[in-house]
């Protein structure tokens, strides 16, 4: 592995940093704390530090030679709301908040490599290090573009990184295309009509309706779709009545659809809306769907996807660089950025985990050993595409 030595030296630092981040996790938008230390680092370093976008956001812009060349590196600071149950020192301080997606990581990473990349300036151009808060369901990044990122901030492309477990340390996943689903929310509200469970004939029980609901909606994927396009659908909830000699008048239904082209998701809810037609007609009951998009697919841009994986090899080895893994049917609202810029997001391999723990799991923790090489990593990156001459 060929790490940037300048960086290792740093490394007793970013552990500290990293766990000092993970000791304070901060929810969505209210990563203060977190945002302050991340302007605190930055302006050490001497890096023009933006506050306010999305709230907690931080963009740091560092510039060197005079090349308009342009490209944004993006970490998340965001934590989430689970009780953390690891042992260690550097646990949670906060009960019900807890860094279990490795974001206490990405923000270490992004700040050790701004750091050298500050102190060796060997690169021709501008880097934006794009702090986004929210990462976790209330679409941060988003945000961040609404509130002028990419006018703002102009660059020709844009980088994201997660650390993914399940991946031996000192290893990336680097793979062109779908990389993460996209994420969409429905609800489902069944009107039927209440009556006594002994003489169901003078209702219309929407406990029925919606249990063939479900059932239906299973055929989109398994009989509709094409079987070479992914997607899943999950009905998550099911809420009706409260007595047992009640036929209740209502049910309401919610759960989440995935998938990797916008073209799928039109078919989902194209389908969804036929079938709950259906369901109505057939039932006798009112059936209204509310079909929310959320975080569209991550979808990486080839030529961007080829120069990242090229960064990551010379890193740690062609072997040690996978592009056979399949895409996540989990979501990650990078996509956003991928929307306005092409660019590439990364999997930095976070070790197999004891237990075979996941991310957003209360044991959870960022695999220190990795912080240098992510660093490198975005180092690399950054003097690769802003060479100098
Ligand atoms: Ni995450």
């Amino acid at each position: 592995m060929s790490v940037i030595s300048h960086i290792k030296q740093n490394q007793e630092r970013l552990v500290a940093l990293r766990r000092d981040i993970h000791a304070h996790p901060e929810t969505a938008f209210e990563e203060q704390r977190t945002s302050a230390l991340v302007v605190e680092v930055l302006s050490a370093a001497g890096i023009e530090v933006h506050r306010g976008l999305a709230g907690t956001g931080v963009v740091g812009v560092l510039r060197s030679g005079t090349s308009d060349r342009a490209i944004g590196l993006r970490a998340d600071m965001d934590a989430l709301p689970i009780h953390e149950q690891n042992p260690f020192p550097h646990r949670s301080h906060f009960d019900g908040k807890m860094h279990a997606c490795g974001h206490d990581g990405h923000t270490a990473m992004l700040l050790g490599a701004a750091e050298y990349l500050a102190a060796t300036g060997n690169f021709d151009g501008t880097v934006y290090f794009i702090f986004q808060p929210a990462e976790e369901g209330e679409g941060g990044a988003r945000v961040m573009i609404e509130d002028g990122l990419f006018q703002r901030f102009s660059m020709q492309a844009v980088f994201g990184m997660h650390n993914w477990p399940g991946v031996p340390a000192g290893q990336f996943a680097v793979m062109p295309g779908p990389v993460m689903a996209s994420a969409d929310q429905f609800d489902i509200v069944i009107k039927g009509h209440g009556a006594h469970a002994a003489m169901p004939h003078q209702g219309a029980d929407p406990v029925a309706a919606g249990s063939a609901l479900v059932q239906a909606l299973q055929t989109i994927v398994s009989r509709t779709l094409d079987p070479l396009d992914a997607a899943v659908l999950s009905v998550t909830r099911f809420n009706a009545g409260e007595a047992y000699n009640v036929i209740p008048d209502h049910a309401t239904l919610g759960g989440t659809v995935r998938a990797f082209r916008p073209e799928v998701q039109d078919h989902v809810e194209a389908a969804m809306e036929r079938i709950c037609g259906g369901i109505a007609a057939g039932f006798g009951v009112q059936v209204a769907l509310d079909y929310r998009r959320g975080y569209p697919a991550t979808i990486n841009s080839v030529a961007e996807a080829e120069i990242c994986r090229n960064i990551a090899t010379g890193l740690v080895g062609k072997e040690a660089v996978r592009t056979d893994l399949r895409p996540s049917m989990g979501a990650e609202d990078f996509s956003f950025m991928l929307l306005e810029k092409p660019g590439c997001y990364v999997w930095i391999g976070n070790g197999m985990g004891e237990g075979g723990c996941m991310l957003h799991n209360p044991h959870y923790d960022f695999n220190d050993e990795v912080l240098v090489l992510g660093a490198s990593y975005w180092a690399r990156l950054t003097e690769h595409l802003l060479a100098a001459g």
